[in-house]
């Protein structure tokens, strides 16, 4: 292979600023098609769209004029479910599936995510997060498992295990551990921020996601947008400089023999790099650049590199191999992305069945006392009773799967993009007979009828990465973040009705002034396309009872300093109701929430 052919191959462009043309006169090893982006732009492109675009550029990188033709990998943000393609089925995000604690049933999302993926002819999924959250501040915190870095491990291992199969099957694809490594524990949840942590606590909280991706076999591995300063004083820089962590520690030391990709620009954050040109990143180790638009410039400049002696060609030949090994262990060289008989297959994108059972399983029972003389709990609320639904959340399929749905921010989406699922809403009509149930978004309707109960469903504007940050001093407060949710609740409480309110969230959230106006409260996290499924589990029907346990604690401030203390601690990770193993909460104390943090 010449320079130009290697440097092809550890360039990975986005779809919107390469041809497949320009894949196979540049030697391109992979390209992504980033949140947001689709086939001709479009958003409801439909699946033959897809496999149209797909096997384009599939067909392009094996008309090069090299002797042997090397096939391309095409990586998509597969992160619960094929998430964006219309049409598929849209699983809890990591928050729900780590309260879960069923790493069988995140095996089996793994292995549905895969015929999703193969269906529009990509092999590459950039999932799972194993990042170990540390502060709810983070606008990623609900890609992560748990606080729990044990619960991570297990978590992440099976959904590449799921995601990966065999490797090299015609259901299976390429899974990415990311993002190392400590996106998850930066000061005060910044994203993209500094970790602090000392070299031992990256090591053991930080890592743990990662040794049993190894161990699972995971064949790539994305770098993170954060650095590190080890115990706060000895700064290591970006991740994406860090030869220390990303070739001492990931490959020589972990002897992890897959590919390492950069995250989307990431190179840029690099002291001294832009963002096509960073000769530190590829020494530091990394073997494939996601340089999405100035890819031209990057292959250029890299080529200047190496020939000038600033990139050892010994570090190219090593990316290339690693790149070549990955996909000769997925099979790509004897049997090419689309011959897959799942390619074109419709039905591959959904599994409704499997996404109710994860939605059922992913939420929190975190109140449930009983009302006015009732000796019972208000919940299971059986069939036959009279519903009043209030809040915006409850027919939002945008507000119940959250970030990475569609779209990149997934809050620029409407019903009607969701060709499959069920909202709260619909499941309850489904449930408790259309009759049974009216719905009044602002509440209103509870002055003009009798109801046996209130269904609020109040959720949160959907978001994904820095987006979702709040940042310090700013109060970490769903009435202040979100004043109508606490507004609606006083409206319809108090009323002689109870109250059963459903919280869709990305993060555990201060939220004691809304369960004290609830006399039922279901941390509902992003259960998915299928919300609709929370409606048999809220009636009890076929003996379904909660069983999820929260995988991060639950604040009882609006100021929580990071870190899950006791002290800040409303409900302790593991906390979780059922109708089986009940609980009173009695009233809350109702801080004032500050306009900023101390
Ligand atoms: C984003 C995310 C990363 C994702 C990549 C490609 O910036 O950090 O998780 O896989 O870009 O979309």
């Amino acid at each position: 292979m010449t320079l130009e052919q290697k440097i092809g191959q550890m360039t990975q462009p986005e779809i919107r600023w390469i041809t497949p043309d320009q894949v196979r006169q540049y030697y391109i090893g992979s390209v992504l098609n980033g949140g947001g982006s689709w086939p001709e732009m479009n958003k409801h492109a439909s699946l033959s769209d897809w496999t149209r675009l797909t096997k384009s550029y599939a067909t392009a990188a094996m008309e090069t004029d090299m002797p042997t033709h090397i096939p391309l990998l095409w990586g998509i943000d597969a992160v619960h479910g094929n998430n964006n393609v219309m049409g598929s089925t849209l699983y809890p995000h990591n928050i729900g599936l780590g309260a879960a604690h069923d790493p069988e049933l995140l095996f089996r999302i793994g292995r549905a995510t895969a015929r999703a993926v193969r269906a529009i002819g990509a092999s590459w999924a950039f999932a799972p997060t194993v990042a170990v959250s540390r502060d709810a501040r983070w606008g990623r915190a609900y890609e992560s498992f748990s606080s729990d870095p044990v619960e991570v491990a297990k978590d992440g291992a099976a959904v590449v295990r799921g995601l990966q199969g065999s490797i090299s099957g015609p259901d299976d694809v390429l899974a990415t551990a990311k993002h190392f490594v400590g996106d998850g524990g930066t000061a005060r949840g910044q994203d993209q921020g500094d970790n602090l942590a000392t070299a031992n606590a990256l090591a053991r909280v930080d890592g743990a996601g990662y040794y049993a991706a190894l161990d699972a076999g995971v064949q790539t591995v994305m770098v993170s947008y954060s650095s590190w300063t080890d115990g706060g004083k000895i700064p290591f820089g970006k991740m994406h400089g860090d030869r220390t962590l990303v070739t001492g520690v990931l490959k020589d030391r972990l002897h992890f023999d897959g590919l390492v990709v950069s995250d989307w620009n990431a190179i840029e954050q690099v002291p001294g790099c832009t963002v096509d040109h960073c000769p530190q990143a590829v020494n530091a180790g990394i073997d494939v650049f996601m340089v999405s638009e100035k890819w031209k410039e990057f292959i250029a400049n890299t080529v200047a590199d190496v020939r000038a002696g600033r990139i050892p060609m010994s570090r190219i030949n090593n990316a290339v191999t690693r790149i070549l090994r990955v996909k000769m262990r997925a099979g790509l060289f004897d049997h090419p992305v689309a011959s897959s008989p799942l390619t074109g297959d419709q039905a591959a994108l959904t599994d409704r069945p499997l996404a109710r059972e994860a939605a059922r399983k992913s939420v929190v029972l975190l109140k449930n006392n009983s009302f006015k003389t009732s000796a019972s709990p208000i919940l299971p609320l059986r069939v036959g009773k009279r519903i009043l639904v209030v809040g915006g959340g409850a027919d939002s399929f945008a507000e119940q799967t959250g970030g990475w749905s569609l779209t990149w921010q997934g809050d620029d989406n409407v019903n009607a993009d969701f060709t499959t699922g069920e909202t709260l809403l619909a499941g309850l009509r489904r449930v408790y007979g259309a009759a049974n149930v009216t719905y009044s978004p602002d509440g209103t309707a509870l002055a003009k009828a009798q109801y046996d109960a209130v269904i609020a469903v109040i959720g949160e504007t959907p978001h994904a990465e820095y987006k979702g940050d709040v940042r310090w001093p700013a109060p970490l407060a769903e009435s202040a973040s979100y004043p109508e949710q606490l507004k609606l609740l006083k409206r319809v409480s108090g009323k002689g009705v109870p109250v059963v309110t459903v919280l869709y969230s990305g993060r555990p959230t201060y939220t004691s002034d809304i369960i004290n106006r609830s006399t039922a409260f279901v941390a509902g996290f992003l259960p998915g396309s299928e919300a609709g499924a929370l409606a048999d589990l809220l009636a009890g029907r076929k003996g379904l009872d909660f069983s999820g346990r929260l995988s991060f604690a639950w604040p009882n401030t609006a100021c929580p300093t990071g870190g899950e203390l006791a002290s800040e601690t409303l409900f302790k990770r593991d906390y979780g109701l059922s109708y089986h193993h009940g609980g009173t909460v009695h009233h809350l104390a109702e801080l004032s929430v500050p306009r900023s943090c101390p």
